[in-house]
C-alpha cells in the first residue's frame, strides 16, 4: 500500500485548515513525498513547515538593519545589483524557489498522486482566504492579475450602451477587456482623469469619479495602487460611491497585494484581482481573484467549467471560474510558501519598510530641487511605488544608465509624459536607496553621463 503524507483525508485537512488560525495550519500534508511509516526506533521525520522554511525569526522588538539584512539573505539576489522593480516582477525568496523545485520533483517521482493536486489547491485557497479575510469559496486561483480581470469583465453581461468607468492611470490589463467589449457589444469606456503629479486629495479623487457616473454606468474599475504614479486610490470610498448609485466596483490589486494589508470585507468591493509574482514574491504564473458571493450569480463563466468539488456537492462556488484544467501545482503551492514568508516577516513590518524606503527616496528627490515627484507625499495615498521626473533628463536614458550601473528601475508614461518608477520592498535597504540617489544627483550634475 502506498503510504504518504497525503494520508489525511481532504475533508480532515480542510477542516483543520479553516479552523486553524493562520499560523497554525497543519503543513505536513503539503508535501507530496511518500514517507513510509518510520521503524519504531527511528525518530519521525520533521514535518515540512513553510513558516520554518522561510528561515526568519521575528525580531525581538523593532526590527533593526541587521534583522533586515537577515531577511535579504533569504533571497538569491546578487549583492552587486540593486533591484528596484518589484512592481514589474518581484524576486522569490529562497524558500519559495526551493518549495517550487521540491513539488516539481515530487510530482516527477510520483505523477499518480492525483489527490495531492486537489490538496494543494484547497490548502492554498484556504490559506489565501485567511490572509485576505475572505471565504475560501469566493477565491479563484488564477495565473495572473490579467486572468482575474478578464474573468470578471467578460463574465458580467454588459450590453450595448453600458458604461464602464476607468481612470487614466489604469493598466492595459484592466482596460483591454473593456476595449474588446467596446468592439464586440458596443459598451462605452468613460475615463476619469487623474493628473500627474497628483494634485487631488481623497475627496477630490472620489468627486472626479462621481462626476463620471451617468444613468448608463454599470461598473467602476480602479487600481488599489496605480502602476503609473503609485497613487493609492481611496477604494472604500469609491466602493461606497459605486454602491450608492447601483454600480459594481472591480479592483486591480497588482501593485498592492503583498505590500499593503488586504481586508476584502473592509473594502466592500465586488471583485479583486491580484498577482503572486509582484509584491507577494511568489513567482510567475500565480495569482488569485475574489468575487463577492452575492455578485457571483451575475458573473458567468467564460467557458464550460469543470470543478470536481462543485460537481460533487452541487454548490457553485467561485471555483467554477477556474477553467484551466489541471493546474500548475508547483506555482499554486508557491502562493502558500510566499504567504508564509510574508507572515513570518510580518505584514505590518513589510508595509512599514516599503513606505520607509519610499519616503527616504522621496525626501532625497525633493532635496535635489530638480525632481518632480508624481507620487503623493501623503502615506494614505501611496504605498511602495515612487514615480518621478528629474529636471529635463529623459527617463528612459536615466533608466538605461542606471541599468548599466546595475540598478534596475523602470519608466512609466501618462499622457505622453514619462517618468521613472522605483519600487521599494522588504529586501531593499537604505543603502540601496542612497546609492540610487547619489547616481541621480550625478546625472543631474553631469547629463553627459547618460550618453
Ligand atoms: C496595475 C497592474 N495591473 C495589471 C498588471 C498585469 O499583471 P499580470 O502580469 O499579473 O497579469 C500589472 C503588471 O504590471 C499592473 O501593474
Amino acid at each position: 500500500m502506498k503510504s504518504n503524507t497525503l494520508s489525511l483525508s481532504r475533508r480532515q485537512f480542510l477542516g483543520r485548515s479553516t479552523a486553524a488560525t493562520f499560523g497554525a495550519i497543519a503543513f505536513g500534508s503539503l508535501s507530496l513525498r511518500g514517507q513510509s511509516a518510520a521503524p519504531a526506533e527511528q525518530p519521525a521525520p520533521k514535518k515540512y513547515c513553510p513558516f520554518r522554511a522561510a528561515g526568519i525569526k521575528p525580531p525581538a522588538g523593532e526590527p533593526d538593519e541587521a534583522w533586515w539584512r537577515g531577511v535579504r539573505a533569504r533571497f538569491d539576489l546578487r549583492s552587486d545589483r540593486v533591484y528596484l522593480n518589484t512592481g514589474t516582477t518581484g524576486p522569490v525568496p529562497i524558500s519559495v524557489r526551493e518549495a517550487r523545485a521540491r513539488v516539481e520533483r515530487e510530482l516527477a517521482e510520483d505523477p499518480g498522486a492525483d489527490v495531492s493536486r486537489l490538496f494543494l489547491h484547497e490548502d492554498t485557497r484556504a490559506f489565501l482566504a485567511k490572509a485576505v479575510n475572505a471565504d475560501a469559496d469566493d477565491i479563484v486561483l488564477t495565473r495572473s492579475t490579467t486572468e482575474g480581470l478578464n474573468i470578471f469583465a467578460f463574465g458580467l453581461d454588459l450590453r450595448r450602451g453600458d458604461e464602464v468607468i476607468l481612470d487614466s492611470q489604469e493598466h492595459s490589463a484592466a482596460i483591454n477587456p473593456f476595449r474588446e467589449l467596446e468592439d464586440r457589444v458596443g459598451i462605452k469606456i468613460v475615463r476619469v482623469e487623474l493628473p500627474v503629479p497628483n494634485a487631488l486629495d481623497r475627496e477630490q479623487i472620489v468627486e472626479a469619479w462621481r462626476r463620471a457616473i451617468t444613468p448608463r454606468s454599470r461598473l467602476l474599475v480602479a487600481s488599489h495602487v496605480t502602476y503609473k504614479s503609485g497613487l493609492a486610490l481611496p477604494i472604500r470610498e469609491l466602493a461606497d460611491l459605486a454602491h450608492s448609485r447601483g454600480l459594481l466596483i472591480s479592483v486591480d490589486g497588482a501593485q498592492s497585494f503583498g505590500v499593503l494589508p488586504l481586508d476584502l470585507p473592509a473594502l466592500d468591493i465586488d471583485h479583486y484581482a491580484a498577482p503572486g509574482q509582484k509584491w507577494l514574491l511568489a513567482g510567475t504564473g500565480t495569482g488569485f481573484s475574489w468575487i463577492r458571493r452575492d455578485v457571483q450569480p451575475r458573473v458567468r463563466t467564460l467557458t464550460g467549467w469543470h470543478d470536481p468539488a462543485s460537481a460533487r456537492t452541487g454548490a457553485h462556488t467561485a471555483r467554477r471560474y477556474e477553467q484551466t484544467g489541471q493546474k500548475n501545482v508547483a506555482g499554486i503551492n508557491s502562493l502558500v510558501e510566499a504567504l508564509a514568508f510574508r507572515q513570518v516577516v510580518g505584514p505590518a513590518r513589510i508595509e512599514a519598510r516599503a513606505r520607509e524606503l519610499a519616503a527616504r527616496l522621496q525626501r532625497g528627490l525633493r532635496e535635489t530641487k530638480t525632481a518632480e515627484v508624481w507620487t503623493p507625499a501623503d502615506p494614505a495615498l501611496s504605498a511602495g511605488l515612487t514615480a518621478f521626473t528629474l529636471d529635463e533628463l529623459p527617463p528612459k536614458a536615466v533608466a538605461k544608465a542606471l541599468q548599466a550601473r546595475h540598478i534596475t528601475v523602470r519608466t512609466v508614461e501618462v499622457d505622453k509624459k514619462e517618468a521613472l518608477r522605483v519600487s521599494t520592498h522588504l529586501f531593499n535597504s537604505p543603502e540601496e536607496v542612497d546609492r540610487l540617489l547619489a547616481l541621480l544627483r550625478d546625472f543631474v550634475a553631469a547629463p553627459a553621463l547618460l550618453a
